[in-house]
């Protein structure tokens, strides 16, 4: 059903997967990537679960239509409700929060923090899924930021914006690093690792963590197991799908250093009716 050729899927609220489709496209090359943003409806924190699946199911049945051999749930925010979304795909996904949780496990760690949007914090998702797999003593801190990935999303690359988001940042984050002596801190949310220069320059030698980077080698593990990584040789492109503007993805993709962009198309809304 799956072929080598077939693409990869990688979905987001926003620009934010971005950085997990950075992530693939260094360390899997040859393979072509489809990306899904929903611009219409950023930022999918502030909405109510219900909300959240039906859009995340939305852009499912669109990955499902593209033929992925692989689905990367880009957003923390959607992989807190994945499990009501699963039904609408065949082929195997990977989180982002279980990849973060999966990265938190493998190191040794007393205390750690997690910044994400403020959905992803109220579900203790990150938490329980960190606490089921390390040992008993590790403290979990986490932080919800209301405004940090709408903030990012608009304003990469422009001085006085990127001023806001160091503002924002610092808010969630100095009790944190300063009073509670965070030893690494999770990035929690896609949007975040868009602006780590940032976060390494206010908090420098602080360990972060990008649960992109876990998800590409998982990802590669699995291809690699069912036999369907891109054969050598071949160049991988990107295709980007985007309910928002198009203009603007296409310059946030070159923002970010996204490579073969083949094309940035639009792409209907899911209309959010009162019932949703
Ligand atoms: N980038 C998304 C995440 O990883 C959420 C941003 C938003 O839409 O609120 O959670």
């Amino acid at each position: 059903m799956f072929h080598r050729k077939s693409p990869i899927g990688v979905l987001d609220s926003g620009i934010g997967g971005f950085s997990v489709a950075r992530r693939v496209q260094q360390l899997l090359p040859g393979e072509d990537l489809i990306y899904f943003g929903d611009g219409a409806h950023i930022p999918y924190g502030n909405h109510s679960e219900q909300t959240i699946v039906a859009m995340a199911r939305y852009m499912f049945h669109f990955m499902e239509e593209q033929g992925v051999k692989a689905l990367l749930v880009a957003c923390n925010t959607i992989s807190c409700v994945i499990d009501q979304c699963l039904d609408a795909v065949s082929c195997p996904t990977f989180n982002a929060v279980q990849a973060g949780a999966d990265a938190v496990s493998a190191l040794e760690l007393e205390k750690v923090g997690v910044i994400s949007t403020v959905f992803t914090h109220n579900s203790r998702c990150y938490p329980q899924k960190i606490l089921a797999q390390s040992p008993k003593k590790l403290v979990v801190l986490s932080c919800g930021c209301p405004d940090l990935a709408r903030l990012v999303e608009h304003n990469l690359g422009d001085p006085s914006g990127m001023a806001e988001v160091e503002r924002e940042l610092r808010k969630e984050l100095d009790g944190m690093v300063y009073e509670e002596h965070i030893q690494c801190c999770v990035l929690g949310c896609t949007h975040y690792p868009l602006v780590e220069d940032s976060i390494r320059g206010l908090y420098p030698g602080l360990p972060l963590i990008d649960p992109a980077e876990e998800m590409a080698r998982q990802l590669r593990e699995d291809l690699s197991s069912r036999d369907l990584l891109r054969e050598e040789g071949h160049t991988g492109g990107l295709e980007i799908y985007t309910t928002g503007d198009v203009e603007e993805y296409a310059l946030r993709a070159a923002q970010v250093g996204l490579q073969r962009v083949r094309g940035v198309h639009a792409y209907p809304p899911m209309e959010l009716t009162c019932g949703v």
